[in-house]
């Protein structure tokens, strides 16, 4: 690449999408041993990833997943305090217990139990700016909530909209609650802490799409969680099962898919121990859909214009112990004077408590990517005034022992797109050129996206014949 100054900015814009020279994808361009030949290729080894594996392999299907982290879980977050060997997950919570659950922890080997919300803590509202405490309750979804979510049963399992959108779904939830008189359930509404971004500004039909009849029934006694507190059992369990059909460690450099079902797709993956070509029949994609993570897989032009439209958000997490906070709350950061007492962001979301003493996990919610420093620095200031302001018998200086950025995250696209269409468009590029979407992209929750995997998966084993 050139690089005199005037030129290098026009470069960059023009490699992210340069074709690879034509010797990419040609097996005589690798040695034997680098060329990987499979039924499907699985790109992220989050929850959709690996659940798309495990099912692949059930069906005595071959299969290679390419994973960025050096290990199986994506947004599961797990730290295993030293002394102890007790875990802290930080990142996914819980699960709904529903047979596709239950199913596949125990094709896992790992136990499920039931949660008890009350783990969540007893909450503590505060002003972790001022140091304020406030007077409030979120209070519980109301009948005016869910009179309106059977409205949109089509949100339930996915972003399936009719056409034309409707513009309610397109208010921004704010608005959408004053419109349709949801004051009764509005703290409760605004009351999901992972998710980032303005929640007073989302679209309505995400706020449905998330907080929805499964969300319901894990709120009403159908929540379950690791039998050891340990989110990462279930991927550890995976990982050993499927270990030498995953690369860890692993991304995408360059991707030529087919327009037909015999062309195939190949795949240039950089590994630890090199290039490897992977020669697949189908490709899964279950990593974030944006256009940054997948320019490098040989889009064409409806593909480019499709996710291009996708973005996801900063959100951040982490592990603090020392403390001085008393255990069992949840310290929440809210605002008095803001509407519905929203806090401003970038901030700390709440602190709550885990199953180790004395250590309790963060969230952090910014519209623009933050570093590391600057949000411990911020948790600890907010550490600090909580200590004062609920009297602490010690005010130590907390330790930073966790931390991981879940970014870009909660997919999602802007309203006009919505509106022109986005949606219908992105389902339908299902199956376009051998690849597949799973994953986050149309539902939230774990569960919901090993559902979604489950129920593509007869068309995606078609496709491969
Ligand atoms: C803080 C937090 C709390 C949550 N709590 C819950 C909860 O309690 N219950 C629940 O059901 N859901 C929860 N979720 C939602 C969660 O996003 C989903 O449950 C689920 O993990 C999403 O699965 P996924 O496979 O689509 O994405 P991810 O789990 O994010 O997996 C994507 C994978 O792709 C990898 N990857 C990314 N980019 C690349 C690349 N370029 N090349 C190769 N690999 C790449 C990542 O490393 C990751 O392993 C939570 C999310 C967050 C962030
Ligand atoms: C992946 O990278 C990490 C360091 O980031 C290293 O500890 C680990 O051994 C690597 N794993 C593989 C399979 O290459
Ligand atoms: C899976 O999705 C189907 C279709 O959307 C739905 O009817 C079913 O209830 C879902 N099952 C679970 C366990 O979520
Ligand atoms: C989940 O639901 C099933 C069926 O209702 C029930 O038998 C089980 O006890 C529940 N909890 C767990 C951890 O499976
Ligand atoms: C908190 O608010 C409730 C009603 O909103 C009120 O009944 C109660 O007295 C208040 N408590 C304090 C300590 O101000
Ligand atoms: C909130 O508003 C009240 C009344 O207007 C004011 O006295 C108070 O200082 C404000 N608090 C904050 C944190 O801005």
């Amino acid at each position: 690449m050139r690089t005199s100054a005037p030129w290098s900015s026009i470069c960059f814009v023009v490699s992210v999408f340069a074709a690879p020279s034509v010797n990419t994808f040609e097996t005589s361009s690798f040695a034997a041993h680098d060329v990987i030949t499979r039924d499907f290729v699985i790109v992220g080894g989050g929850a959709a990833g690996t659940y798309a594996a495990v099912a692949l392999k059930d069906e005595g299907k071959s299969f290679v997943v390419v994973e960025k982290t050096n290990r199986l879980g994506g947004h599961v977050a797990t730290y295993q305090d030293p002394t102890t060997g007790a875990s802290v997950d930080y990142g996914v919570q819980i699960y709904d217990n529903d047979t596709i659950v239950r199913n596949f922890f125990e094709r896992l080997n790992t136990p499920l139990a039931q949660f008890d919300m009350a783990n969540f803590g007893s909450p503590i509202y505060a002003d972790f700016k001022t140091g304020n405490l406030l007077n409030l309750t979120t209070g519980s979804l109301g009948q005016d909530y869910l009179e309106e979510l059977t409205e949109y049963s089509y949100l339930n399992d996915g972003i399936d909209l009719p056409d034309p959108v409707p513009e309610d779904l397109l208010l921004p939830w704010v608005d959408y609650i004053a419109k349709h008189n949801l004051e009764d359930s509005a703290m409760a509404t605004l009351a999901r802490p992972a998710i980032p971004g303005n929640l007073l500004d989302i679209p309505a039909l995400y706020v449905f799409n998330d907080l929805n009849d499964l969300m319901l029934h894990e709120e009403n006694g159908g929540a379950v969680v690791n039998g050891k507190r340990d989110n990462s059992q279930l991927y550890r369990n995976a990982l050993a099962e499927l270990k030498s059909n995953v690369l860890l460690n692993s991304t995408v450099i360059a991707g030529d898919r087919g327009s037909n079902h015999r062309q195939g797709v190949r795949l240039v993956v950089q590994t630890p121990t090199g290039k490897k070509l992977i020669l697949a029949k189908q490709l899964l994609v279950a990593i974030p859909q944006t256009i940054q993570n997948m320019k490098t897989f040989g889009l064409d032009n409806r593909e480019k214009g499709i996710l291009s439209q996708i973005y996801g958000l900063p959100y951040y997490g982490g592990v603090v112990k020392n403390t001085g906070l008393a255990s069992g709350f949840s310290y929440k950061n809210y605002a008095a004077n803001n509407t519905y007492n929203i806090a401003e962001i970038p901030s700390v979301v709440e602190f709550n408590p885990s199953p180790v003493d004395e250590h309790l996990y963060y969230w952090y919610n910014s519209a623009k990517p933050v570093s590391q420093k600057r949000i411990e620095a911020d948790a600890r200031n907010a550490i600090k005034t909580l200590q004062k302001l609920t009297g602490a018998a010690t005010q130590p200086e907390p330790q930073f022992v966790a931390f991981t950025d879940f970014g870009p995250f909660h997919l999602a696209a802007e309203v006009d797109d919505i509106r022109n269409g986005f949606y219908r468009d992105a389902y339908a590029l299902q199956g376009h050129r051998n690849t597949w979407y799973i994953g986050t992209l149309f539902v939230t929750g774990s569960s919901q996206v090993w559902n979604n995997t489950a129920i593509m998966l007869p068309d995606i084993l078609a496709a491969a014949h």
